[in-house]
């Protein structure tokens, strides 16, 4: 998102805080469609081999508006739930061109995406390989491996090693006699070794690790890097992951896989995180500003129920002052949820604050609106989309408490 400080407050990629504040109510996701272009093009040119390809992972932001932008970017999108099926399927996706990641999906499932035109399925253990290929006679299967060395920005999120994720290697050639066996063949391999980090060097070293593996299985004509290159939350501390060093890396890798082999199989990877987060901001209001027991707390109307990363990774984003310039404190700038736990962001420095006032988080366009559930009966905020026209249009509309109740029984 561009944000710039002018006239005594913030505008947000050109439009006032304060106006968007009025028009659409806070909290309030917005989202920049320039940033967001920016992101997808800068993973289009990636490698530059026309056999790469990228999927958004769409468990990271999966509004129907944002999934129109990144399908009119040229990217392919995953998907994980029908759900995430639908709403790629609204933004213009066509089901054979997505990929389902799968985690332990009911049989029933695989026969709704298998019957939606899905034809790439991710599986994650050889009883879910044989369910896709029942549901699917004569498809084809991907294969979760599970590198045993995974990386991330917090224990949850770090997808490799002791984790529920993947399949043993030593189970491959198991997996492709099944595979045979219900007439269905194992086409791809894949590993996801985690989520949010700056350092290339895990992922390079999960890249070796999967390729020396598809060397050994002639029949593999799809090999996926899987996601989770990051964004720096706190810029204060942190550098930008380095994609263009990343992407010469990789490059030089596939291609000297494909000169030893003489083979060339469609490589991917499937960001999410860093095709949406930084494009994503969320305007809150301040409701209250104390000090308690000694210690300053702004009270604001995002609580971890919208906005769940601080509180469930301890994750940092930057809050800024949208409405107040000047001298900062100190301050533990908290929500608006009946749990002690509930910050936003602790030991904050911002001007003094006063009710009525308007902060920015920063960096929410990835697991912000997709991770915000109703907790203490809450309707999820609304969510705007500054286009490239510089104008606000509403992409999704706040909940209303009717609507959750509609699916109610009483
Ligand atoms: N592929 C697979 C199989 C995944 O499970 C994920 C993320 C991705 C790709 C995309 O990863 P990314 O590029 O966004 O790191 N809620 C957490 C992140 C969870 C990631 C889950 N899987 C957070 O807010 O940090």
């Amino acid at each position: 998102m561009r944000l710039a400080f002018t006239s005594g407050e913030l505008s947000l990629a050109g439009m006032r805080a304060s106006a968007l504040a009025a028009d659409f109510g806070t909290p309030l996701y917005c989202y920049d469609e320039q940033t967001l272009r920016q992101r997808c093009r800068s993973l289009k040119s990636l490698v530059s081999l026309e056999n790469f390809q990228v999927y958004y992972s769409a468990k990271a932001n999966g509004s129907v508006a944002l999934l129109k932008i990144i399908q009119s970017e040229g990217l392919l999108a995953d998907a994980m739930s029908p759900g995430e099926l639908l709403a790629a399927t609204e933004a213009g996706y066509d089901p054979k061109d997505l990929l389902f990641v799968s985690n332990n999906v009911s049989t029933e499932i695989f026969g709704e995406i298998a019957q939606a035109g899905v034809v790439k399925c991710c599986v994650d253990s050889l009883g879910q390989l044989s369910r896709w290929l029942k549901a699917r006679p004569g498809g084809r299967a991907v294969l979760r491996i599970n590198p045993a060395q995974g990386a991330g920005h917090h224990q949850k999120v770090v997808t490799a090693g002791k984790v529920k994720f993947g399949i043993d290697p030593a189970l491959i050639p198991e997996a492709i006699t099944q595979a045979q066996a219900l007439g269905g063949e194992v086409k791809g391999l894949m590993v996801h070794i985690g989520s949010l980090f700056l350092d290339p060097e895990p992922w390079l070293k999960a890249v070796d690790w999967l390729l020396a593996i598809a060397e050994q299985y002639p029949q593999i004509d799809y090999i996926d890097f899987g996601g989770g290159m990051g964004i720096p939350y706190d810029r204060s501390q942190e550098a930008e992951f380095p994609v263009a060093v990343f992407g010469q890396a990789l490059e030089a890798r596939l291609t000297a896989w494909m000169d030893k082999t003489g083979r060339r199989p469609t490589f991917a990877i499937e960001p999410g995180r860093f095709v949406v987060a930084e494009s994503g901001v969320c305007l809150i209001q301040v409701q209250s500003v104390k000090i308690n027991q000694g210690t300053s707390f702004t009270g604001t109307n995002l609580g971890f129920n919208f906005l769940i990363r601080p509180e469930m990774y301890g994750a940092y984003h930057e809050i800024l002052a949208a409405t107040k310039a000047g001298e900062g404190s100190s301050t533990n700038v908290v929500g608006n949820i009946c749990e002690s736990g509930d910050y936003l962001g602790k030991d904050r420095n911002l001007p003094a604050l006063e009710e009525g006032d308007l902060l920015v988080v920063r960096d929410t366009g990835a697991y912000g609106f997709s991770m915000a559930s109703n907790y203490t009966g809450m309707g999820r905020p609304a969510e705007v989309l500054i286009g490239l026209d510089g104008q606000a249009r509403l992409i999704r509309r706040r909940e209303s408490p009717e609507q959750l109740l509609q699916n109610q029984i009483y």
